[in-house]
């Protein structure tokens, strides 16, 4: 059942360029260049008068609906803001029916994430669900929604179901950016072309599994851990330490990269591994000086570089790197060698890498 593998994480962290492809298959086409979404032709019209688009979401979910907050602001020029579900839900939010919520979630089962829709309905917002589970809950609960098809996650650490909620939810912000006309034809053509590619960058991010093993070896008897990315990479930065939190203990954090001098800068010495997120496009050299203010503080820096970089692979103890793609794209590939990393780290401390201590699958306890 777990395919040759030792753990369902590791099958499902290496199923992701086919869950990805599942994402995408039947929805874009390249060669036409559209998108279809049944669940957003038949209510575009609330999509394209929303005031703004609220997300809400939690953990991992919570991760994906940040970077989409990226990508719709960015694509689309629709506000976007992401919440946690469990805080929206007890803070009497203004909602109103110009409102679009889109809610996320793997299971379809998460508690706040449910009671979070009922409170939009009830207000009268548009509720569109980001569901893997078919048939869940939360599917049943909104008023449309779009699977990710990712096929069954049972390792409790979130991964194939992060990065298709990312792809589903880039679908979508890039039909309604050309549906707005904020994207030209051209460039929506192109875009379709490389999501298409991001299956097969998947897979070479994955040959860095070697190198991410002997990575983890050095920093597997770390008690404390910083992750930081800027822009699309930011919410990858939260997503990377959570991960590590959840399998392997280690106390980790997530921050923008810029944050660093407001606080947790006070923390490198040079017992404190530092992973950065540091792909070309995206603000490259400001995360250059960040690491540069790190390296002087005698942090360890292992960074996510593109492939050929030179510039951090001068700077940083060591780099791992991923294809090169769209900015937009980057936390598909980004993401995997952090998933890679908290697997090894989490089976090199002995721990239940699928089934975590105090964690379920599904929360559906508030
Ligand atoms: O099923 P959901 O996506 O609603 O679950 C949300 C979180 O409980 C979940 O992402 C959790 O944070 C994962 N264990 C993270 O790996």
């Amino acid at each position: 059942e777990k395919g040759g593998y030792d753990h369902f994480m590791l099958k499902e962290i290496y199923e992701q360029p086919r869950a990805i492809l599942d994402t995408y298959r039947g929805r874009l086409r390249a060669d036409q260049g559209i998108v279809k979404m049944a669940g957003i032709d038949e209510h575009l019209e609330k999509f394209m008068n929303a005031n703004r688009v609220i997300i809400v979401a939690c953990g991992t979910s919570w991760h994906a609906g940040l970077v989409a907050e990226y990508i719709f602001e960015d694509l689309a020029r629709i506000p976007v803001e992401v919440e946690y579900a469990s805080e929206f839900r007890y803070r009497n939010p203004v909602i109103t029916d110009k409102d679009v919520l889109i809610a996320i979630s793997q299971s379809g089962e998460t508690a706040d994430t449910l009671a979070a829709i009922k409170l939009a309905k009830d207000k009268g917002a548009f509720v569109f669900g980001v569901c893997n589970v078919v048939g869940s809950s939360i599917a049943r609960e909104t008023h449309a929604g779009a699977y990710t098809h990712a096929g069954p996650e049972i390792g409790v650490a979130s991964t194939k179901a992060f990065t298709t909620q990312i792809t589903v939810l880039t679908l979508i912000a890039l039909k309604l950016a050309k549906e707005k006309g904020e994207v030209s034809e051209s460039n929506f053509h192109q875009f379709l072309t490389e999501l298409e590619t991001i299956p097969s960058k998947v897979e070479k991010a994955l040959e860095s599994n070697p190198l991410v093993e002997i990575i983890s070896d050095v920093y597997k008897d770390s008690t404390n851990c910083l992750y930081l990315g800027r822009g699309y990479n930011f919410p990858v930065a939260l997503e990377g330490a959570l991960k590590l939190k959840e399998i392997s203990y280690i106390h980790a954090e997530g921050y923008p990269a810029a944050e660093m001098k407001h606080g947790p800068i006070a923390l490198i010495d040079d017992q404190m591994p530092v992973f950065v997120i540091a792909t070309k496009k995206g603000h490259y050299e400001k995360v250059v000086s960040n690491i540069q203010e790190i390296k002087s503080r005698k942090g360890k820096i292992i960074a996510i570089v593109t492939e050929g970089d030179e510039q951090v692979t001068e700077l940083a103890d060591h780099v791992i790197e991923v294809p090169e793609t769209y900015e937009s794209l980057t936390p598909l590939l980004t993401t995997i060698p952090l998933q890679l990393l908290s697997y090894h780290i989490a089976v090199m401390r002995g721990c239940n890498v699928d089934q975590p201590r105090n964690l379920a699958k599904s929360v559906t306890v508030e």
